[in-house]
């Protein structure tokens, strides 16, 4: 039974876990670092970097400890490789470097998209290849066919923000503070969701892109209008957000060719309301929906653990020691660039 040491730190929340071939999580830790973050109203990459060198190292040492296993008794250490924020991604490469040189085991160096794109298949055992993907993160909004290890086609990205980054965006408009995906969520049930008349940009157009940035706009005059309760702003954002998330996955559906699945990862797919509207969508089309459990949705280090573990079961090597971190990875290196995307990956 294979054993994988997982490492997490391309944004703002350190991790470490320990994930068995079976899809046991044997212990698991996450630290986040909203309240260094939260005065700058975002992610200071700076201040990750630092704070990433400062806790990694005692975060797996107290994963060990948890699961009573030794550093020699891993088959492999993965870490996130990129894409991400490039400090806090060397902190996490080079630490898993020095325990695989130390435990003379392999390195797996993962792709965090990989790891958020493969985390359905840690929950769910009964999903299989292809599937289609809507990974929906802080720097990330892309439509995916998910058909092997290491098989990834890429059916559309935004050409500006990513979704989790207009939810950001809207919370702090609205005074909400940081992070603001949970903060709008919980705000927008108390709201109207037809108070406030809010564009749905690219909706019916061909190609199944996302556009998020001039939905960010529209949230910011309507609250310099001073017409509308943050309450309906809110809810009138998600609202447009979804008919926006539902059309582009509709069209890329039609383009995608058969799959098992609708499956939504990545820290937007939290989102309750999301979750709903695409368990919905994949119910009139007769397509199984499948989205992880909440804390496997947003960063964690089991999901790197987890596509360590897939690429050794699809026999894939280990990385080499002087492998670099990299800003930016994209998923599917054939797909076209758009204009405007790919900035973070
Ligand atoms: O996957 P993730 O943890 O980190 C990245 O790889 O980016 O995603 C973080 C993003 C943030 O933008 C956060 O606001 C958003 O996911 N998010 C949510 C919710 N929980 C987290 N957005 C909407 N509703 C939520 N409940
Ligand atoms: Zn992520």
């Amino acid at each position: 039974m294979r054993l994988v040491l997982g490492i997490e730190s391309s944004c703002d929340e350190t991790a470490a876990a320990l994930v068995t071939e079976d899809r046991r999580i044997l212990a698991q830790a996450i630290a986040s670092q909203d309240d260094r973050h939260a005065p700058y109203g975002g992610v200071v990459p700076e201040i990750a970097a630092r704070a990433h060198a400062e806790r990694l190292t005692p975060l797996v040492q107290r994963v060990l400890n948890q699961a009573q296993v030794a550093l020699n008794e891993v088959d492999a250490v993965a870490a996130t490789a990129g894409p991400g924020l490039i400090g806090g991604v060397m902190v996490g490469l080079v630490t898993a470097k020095a325990l695989a040189m130390a435990s003379d085991r392999p390195l797996l160096a993962i792709n965090h998209l990989e790891g958020h794109a493969l985390s359905p298949r840690l929950a769910d055992p009964a999903l299989e290849f292809p599937y289609a993907l809507l990974l929906v993160s802080g720097g990330h909004c892309q439509l995916l066919r998910i058909e092997g290890v290491g098989r990834y086609r890429r059916f559309a990205t935004t050409i500006d923000d990513a979704l989790g980054e207009a939810f950001d965006k809207t919370a702090k408009i609205l005074g909400l503070g940081f992070p603001g995906g949970p903060a709008v969520e919980r705000l927008a049930t108390e709201g109207d969701a037809r108070a406030v008349p809010l564009p749905r940009p690219l909706l019916g157009s061909g190609e199944p892109h996302f556009s998020f940035s001039g939905l960010k706009s529209a949230v910011l005059r309507a609250r310099d209008s001073g017409q509308y309760a943050s309450a309906d702003i809110a809810a009138s954002f998600q609202r447009a957000a979804i008919d926006c998330i539902l059309d582009r996955t509709s069209r890329a559906l039609e383009q995608m060719g058969e799959v098992t699945a609708l499956v939504v990862a990545g820290g937007v797919a939290a989102n309750g309301s999301v979750r709903a509207a695409l368990e919905a969508l994949a119910g009139t089309r007769d397509l199984r929906f499948v989205a992880p459990p909440q804390a496997l949705c947003t960063d964690n280090a089991a999901m790197i653990a987890w596509a360590g573990l897939e690429r050794m079961a699809a026999g894939l090597p280990g990385d080499p020691l002087d492998i670099a971190a990299r800003p930016r990875w994209p998923l599917d290196p054939e797909a076209d660039t758009v204009r405007g995307a790919g900035v973070k990956g």
